[in-house]
């Protein structure tokens, strides 16, 4: 008999290899499939293929009495609960390194945008307001030579920071352990209180784990320059929302970029969304197409290879195999 896979949202690829080997239930709708859909499907499937958007938590894992392996098309996967994966043998998969490259370019993009603002600038013309060239007209902050804090120094991190080389900026990070090739970075390993004090822009590559549960609220932003533009490409989660909206309306800081929000969407009565020192864009960093694309593809290939009981080539508990 084939194996039955649940594939939770349409991906941007053919599932043929997926088809050769499996009864494949793909959810059409736009919108994730609901909890209950979930715990329905879990209970007569071998493998599930998720995204960031699906709570996979402990009832609906254990209620997966016949499941081999929950494959996510993301790098990040806390919206899995791993441990009761691991305690039932259970391998998840996830993409890392292929988004690396879009997402730092992404995290850049936005920490220019907001440097030098480019969406106000852009609502600026539209709205007719462009009369002449002005010496003071929607000045910014300079990048070139600016410093640069980096909270989380892994794969994304240090592609970011291999870009801020090219500006000629200072780069400190704060990482829980010290990163083997911040010397071919040119980047310097601070305490995370110091990164906040002296870097002009901050930007956030950690994954949201019960260490970065919204590792910046108020006494963060108080220790912060006035002038520093915060990035967040990772987690919403990891930014306290209120103490964000506060600090940016008080002008505690000059700017932020988010490209996650929390909660995820963004309400659209937010406050957030009456700041003009803000820019949001809907969790795209990774949406290069290619990227996107190869992305979709490895988390068939880890699903595949956990139907057929074979490691997956990229898993994030592989406690499961000792
Ligand atoms: C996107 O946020 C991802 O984790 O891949
Ligand atoms: C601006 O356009 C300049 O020439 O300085």
């Amino acid at each position: 008999a084939k194996f039955k896979v649940f594939v939770t949202r349409r991906l941007p690829i053919a599932l043929d290899r997926l088809y050769q080997i499996a009864d494949v239930e793909v959810w059409l709708k736009r919108q994730p499939p609901p909890d209950d859909v979930l715990l329905e499907k879990i209970g007569a499937i071998d493998g599930l293929l998720c995204l960031l958007t699906d709570r996979i938590d402990r009832h609906l894992i254990e209620a997966g009495t016949s499941l081999k392996v929950i494959s996510q098309m993301a790098v990040g996967y806390d919206n899995i609960d791993i441990s009761t994966a691991t305690a039932r043998q259970l391998p998840v998969g996830h993409t890392p390194d292929v988004l690396t490259d879009a997402t730092a370019d992404f995290a850049w993009t936005l920490l220019m945008a907001a440097a030098r603002r480019v969406v106000e600038a852009d609502r600026f013309v539209r709205a007719g307001e462009w009369q002449t060239w002005e010496p003071d007209l929607l000045l910014g902050a300079n990048i070139a030579g600016a410093t640069l804090g980096i909270v989380g120094l892994g794969r994304i991190g240090q592609a970011v920071a291999r870009r801020a080389k090219g500006f000629d900026m200072r780069i400190l990070y704060a990482d829980r352990q010290r990163s083997q090739i911040e010397d071919s970075l040119g980047a310097e390993c601070v305490t995370f209180d110091r990164l906040l004090q002296e870097s002009d822009f901050v930007t956030i590559h950690a994954p949201l784990t019960e260490d970065t549960d919204r590792l910046f609220s108020h006494s963060q932003f108080q220790c912060m320059k006035r002038s520093a533009i915060l990035i967040n490409t990772a987690r919403g989660q990891i930014v306290d929302s209120e103490a964000l909206y506060q600090a940016l309306k008080e002008r505690q800081i000059a700017a932020a970029a988010l490209d996650v929000t929390d909660p995820e969407p963004i309400p659209p009565q937010s406050l957030l969304l009456t700041l003009d020192n803000l820019i949001i864009t809907p969790h795209i960093a990774s949406a290069g197409r290619p990227t996107r694309e190869k992305m979709a593809s490895m988390a068939i290939a880890n699903l595949v290879a956990g139907l057929r009981g074979d490691r997956l080539p990229h898993c994030v508990n592989p406690e499961v195999y000792q």
